[in-house]
């Protein structure tokens, strides 16, 4: 073990102790931090055949997973824990749901599955494997008996789909609302530290770039336009095949491959004075590589280069992590996101400006205890990650209607401070109204992005009326110089008329 992993270890053992308070309760969820879920499997056939000894326990109250671990057991506490019974539906209700709704409010945001291989990563982000079942999709379409089984089973990407062109809908059908929405999706996998585009398999080795406006793209990568959910699925089982055949043809193993669907929605919105307020945000929807790679790699000695070769991606990512705990925890770091492919294309989500969410997805059985371990502390590390998200919206309007906007927008924040400066708070209240705090603390700091955002969009806008009303002014002086010298030379050329005329007299 190096000096560097034993520091790292003793932080880990520090954290889990501080993070099982002594009254047991959830010590996480704070705004801002990246949200850890772990989901504990059920036992494998396999498993059952050879001898199955289960060493996870969950504890839904206190959010906390124990280990069996020898010679002591180990307890870790997460925002959500899952046990083998919870239902996709209930995963859904608890973790996709909410991140949803901050996507759909113009929050970027990431969703992660992490975990070896086997641990339950694709069951949970997509659902059961869709080659179990005579190649039928689970997301949509349950009409047989079957289908309808594996429609329940369907995993988070399909759900979070649904529900959010639900929203859509259900925003566009007040009628009172003046609201448009673009929804497109794109779909890419990097194995082997090469992205390719999994809508275009003709599409290989793409190129990351950072934009300091719209943040990280793919250069090349096809983006397609979708307006209902089934077809953005339909989108998503295309790039999933392709993924399968890809890979199968070239002889490559999926699990060694990290796949990235990603949602972007623009909504427009008018309001009542004129002003348009457009926002847009991108959710990643991750799933990773299996963790026990980078593992073995490690253990078996082999070198960093070669270690890295294996999956430059998923030590990159703990390299990140780590850099971003200190940073948040007021230490002042390098964090290499150039490292790895992943980490790159994940740098808003992982460190900036994204609400991200962790899924760790563990294996019950005693045989994998290791790695289960492994995965909980990685995934213990991740909750200490502290991000500022900030709703990514930018208004239009004419000067005039923009200034009465920030006016009243101004108006509501004045109203907001002194709501949040007023009332005693007794000890019995004292956590709604910390959390109401929270609330009215976050509604402040949009309230002033907002107010931030259109004074900037109105300035733009008045100077480019200001260079205009100049522009008009200038060529009004133009023109005035232009009619003085005609009618100087008229005047000129009736002298001259006229002074002819007398002379022709003259003879
Ligand atoms: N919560 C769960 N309930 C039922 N079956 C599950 C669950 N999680 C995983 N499985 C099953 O376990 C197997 C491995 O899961 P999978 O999602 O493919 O793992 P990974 O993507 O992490 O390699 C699959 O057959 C899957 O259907
Ligand atoms: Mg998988």
């Amino acid at each position: 073990m190096t000096a560097a992993s034993m520091d790292l270890d003793q932080e880990l053992m520090k954290a889990e102790v501080e993070s099982v308070s002594s009254d047991n309760t959830v010590t996480s969820g704070t705004n801002g931090n990246v949200q850890v879920v772990v989901r504990v499997r059920p036992p494998s056939n396999r498993e059952k055949d050879q001898g199955y000894i289960k060493c996870v326990g969950v504890d839904s109250v206190s959010h906390s997973v124990t280990l069996n671990y020898r010679p002591q057991p180990r307890t870790f506490t997460f925002d959500y824990v899952a046990d083998e019974v919870v239902s996709q539906e209930e995963i859904f209700a608890a973790v996709g749901k909410p991140i949803t709704d901050a996507c759909l409010q113009g929050y970027h945001c990431c969703l992660i599955a992490y975990g070896q291989t086997g641990a339950g990563k694709t069951f949970t982000m997509e659902g059961p494997d869709p080659e179990s079942n005579s190649g039928n999709s689970p997301g949509f379409a349950a009409q047989s008996k079957a289908n309808a089984k594996r429609h329940e089973k369907r995993g988070l990407i399909p759900r979070i789909l649904e529900y959010i062109f639900q929203k859509m809908s259900s925003e566009k059908s007040q009628s009172f609302k003046d609201v448009e929405f673009v929804v497109k999706c794109s779909y890419l996998q990097i194995y082997n530290e090469q992205v390719s585009d999994l809508l275009d398999p003709a599409s290989l080795n793409l190129t990351i770039h950072e934009d300091a406006k719209s943040g990280m793209y793919v250069e090349g990568l096809q983006e397609v336009v979708v307006s209902t959910a089934e077809a953005t699925y339909g989108v998503f089982r295309r790039g999933s095949e392709n993924r399968h055949v890809g890979m199968t043809a070239m002889n490559m193993e999926s699990s060694r491959s990290h796949s990235v669907f990603t949602v972007v929605v623009e909504s427009q919105r008018r309001n009542e004075g004129g002003v348009m307020n457009r926002r847009t945000s991108r959710f990643y929807l991750v799933d990773l590589a299996g963790s026990e790679r980078q593992k073995h790699s490690e253990s078996a000695g082999i070198r960093l280069k070669e270690a890295g070769s294996i999956n430059k991606s998923l030590s990159a990512l703990g390299n990140v992590i780590k850099a971003l705990v200190d940073i948040s925890e007021g230490k002042i770091r390098h964090v290499p996101y150039r490292d790895s492919k992943l980490t790159f294309l994940l740098k808003d989500a992982l460190g900036g400006n994204s609400k991200c969410t962790l899924i760790a997805n563990v294996s019950p059985a005693e045989k994998n205890i290791d790695e289960t371990l492994s995965t909980l502390k990685f995934a213990q590390r991740a909750k200490l990650i502290h991000n500022t998200a900030v709703v990514n919206e930018d208004m239009f309007g004419n000067p005039a209607v923009m200034g009465e906007e920030i006016r009243r927008l101004r108006l509501a924040l004045a109203a907001l401070r002194a709501n949040m400066g007023s009332g005693s708070v007794s000890e019995q209240n004292f956590t709604p109204m910390n959390q109401e705090n929270q609330s009215e603390t976050s509604r402040i700091s949009r309230l002033e992005h907002i107010i931030s955002q259109s004074t900037k969009r109105s300035l733009e806008a008045e100077q480019k009326l200001q260079r205009k009303i100049n522009e008009l002014e200038g060529t009004v002086k133009d023109y005035q110089e232009y009619i003085h010298r005609l009618e100087r030379t008229l005047q000129y050329s009736d002298y001259q008329r006229a002074d002819g005329s007398d002379s022709e007299d003259d003879h």
